[in-house]
C-alpha cells in the first residue's frame, strides 16, 4: 500500500485541523504599545505607521479603555516629552509624560497592566539612550552614569503606578541597578521585563518617527547588539537572569525567530517578542496597496512568534488581532 503515511488525513476539515493544532494565539499574549505626548485632545497619526497615533493623555486613557474592552491585558507606554536635555529630565521627573500617563490610565482602567518602557532616548537632546561624554559625536553612551538615570526613571515610573518596568537601553548591569533601586524604594513586587536581546536594527525606523527619538548623530551600535550574533544573545539573557529579570524580551522579532527559539530553550522565564515598528509598517504598506491579505498575514506572523517560543507579543497589530480572534476564522 502506497503511501503508508498520508499526513493529509488530518487536514480534511476545519474541525480536525483545530484538533491537531499545536500552537494557539490568545488575547492574553498581546501587549499594545502607546505613545503619550503633552497637550489635550491631541491625536496625530504617525506618517510611517498607519493606524498608530501620538496621543495626549486624555486620548491615551480613552484608548486604554478600548484596549481593555477588547480583552487585551496590557499596554506599554512610551513618552514624547515637551523638552529634551542632556540629563533626560523628562524620563525620571515625577511629572514626566509617562508617569502622568501611567497614573491616569491606572486610575481609569485599574485592571489594565501598564508596562513602562524605561529608556532615555526619547528624553535626551541628542537622542541616545544615556549620557554622552561632552563633545562625543559617535554616540558611545557612558554606561555606569547612565544606570543612575535609569534607576531614577524606574522608581518614578513605579511610583506613578506602572505595573512592570521594561528597561530597553541595553546598558550593562541595568537589571541589577533597577532591581536594587526598586527594592530600596519599596517596590519589591514590581517585575522587570528586560529587553535582554535587543539588536541594532533598521526595523526601528518608524518607531523613531513615532517617538521622535532618532539619534542626532552616530548610531546605537555601541550598545545594541550586532544582528549577526546569536551566542551573544544567550550571554545577554544569562546575565539578565542572573541579575534578577522576571521576563525577557527579544527584539526585533521577524528576522530573529531563531533567537526567540534559542532564548526560550535556554531559560524558564516568560519570553516576549517585540514585533517592531518596521515590521508593522511593511505589512501596512503592502496591505494598503492591496498586495497582501492583511488579516491573514498578521495572524500568520503572530502564530509564528508563538511557535518560535514567544509567550508574549508586543505588537502594533494587537487591537486588530484581538478583533480577529473574537471573530474566529
Ligand atoms: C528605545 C526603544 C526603541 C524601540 C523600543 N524602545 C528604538 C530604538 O532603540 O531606537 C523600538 C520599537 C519599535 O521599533 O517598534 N530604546
Ligand atoms: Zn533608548
Amino acid at each position: 500500500m502506497f503511501p503508508v503515511h498520508r499526513p493529509r488525513r488530518l487536514r480534511t476539515s476545519p474541525q480536525l485541523r483545530g484538533m491537531v493544532r499545536e500552537t494557539v494565539l490568545t488575547k492574553n499574549d498581546l501587549i499594545y504599545p502607546l505613545f503619550a505626548v503633552p497637550g489635550e485632545g491631541f491625536a496625530k497619526e504617525v506618517k510611517s505607521m498607519p493606524g498608530v497615533y501620538q496621543l495626549s493623555i486624555d486620548k491615551i486613557v480613552e484608548e486604554a479603555k478600548q484596549v481593555y474592552d477588547l480583552g487585551i491585558p496590557s499596554i506599554i507606554l512610551f513618552g514624547i516629552p515637551a523638552d529634551k536635555d542632556t540629563d533626560a529630565t523628562g524620563a525620571w521627573h515625577d511629572c514626566g509624560i509617562v508617569q502622568t500617563a501611567a497614573t491616569a490610565v491606572k486610575q481609569a482602567v485599574p485592571g489594565l497592566v501598564v508596562i513602562a518602557d524605561t529608556c532615555l532616548c526619547e528624553y535626551t537632546s541628542h537622542g541616545h539612550c544615556g549620557y554622552l561624554q561632552v563633545g562625543d559625536l559617535t554616540g558611545r553612551v557612558l554606561n555606569d552614569p547612565t544606570l543612575e538615570l535609569l534607576k531614577k526613571t524606574a522608581v518614578s515610573q513605579a511610583k506613578a503606578g506602572a505595573d512592570i518596568i521594561a528597561p530597553s537601553g541595553m546598558m550593562d548591569g541595568f537589571v541589577t541597578a533597577i532591581r536594587s533601586a526598586l527594592d530600596e524604594a519599596g517596590y519589591q513586587d514590581i517585575p522587570i521585563m528586560s529587553y535582554a536581546a535587543k539588536y541594532a536594527s533598521a526595523y526601528y525606523g518608524p518607531f523613531r518617527d513615532a517617538a521622535e527619538s532618532a539619534p542626532q548623530f552616530g548610531d546605537r551600535r555601541t550598545y545594541q547588539m550586532d544582528p549577526a550574533n546569536s551566542r551573544e544573545a544567550l550571554k545577554e539573557i544569562a546575565l539578565d537572569i542572573a541579575e534578577g529579570a522576571d521576563m525577557l524580551m527579544v527584539k526585533p522579532a521577524l528576522a530573529y525567530m531563531d533567537i526567540i527559539w534559542q532564548v526560550k530553550q535556554a531559560c524558564n522565564l516568560p519570553v516576549a517578542a517585540y514585533n517592531v515598528s518596521g515590521e508593522y509598517s511593511m505589512v501596512k504598506a503592502a496591505a494598503l496597496n492591496g498586495w497582501i491579505d492583511e488579516k491573514r498575514v498578521v495572524m500568520e506572523t503572530l502564530i509564528g512568534f508563538k511557535r518560535a517560543g514567544a509567550d508574549l507579543i508586543l505588537t502594533y497589530h494587537a487591537k486588530d488581532a484581538a478583533r480577529w480572534l473574537e471573530q474566529g476564522n
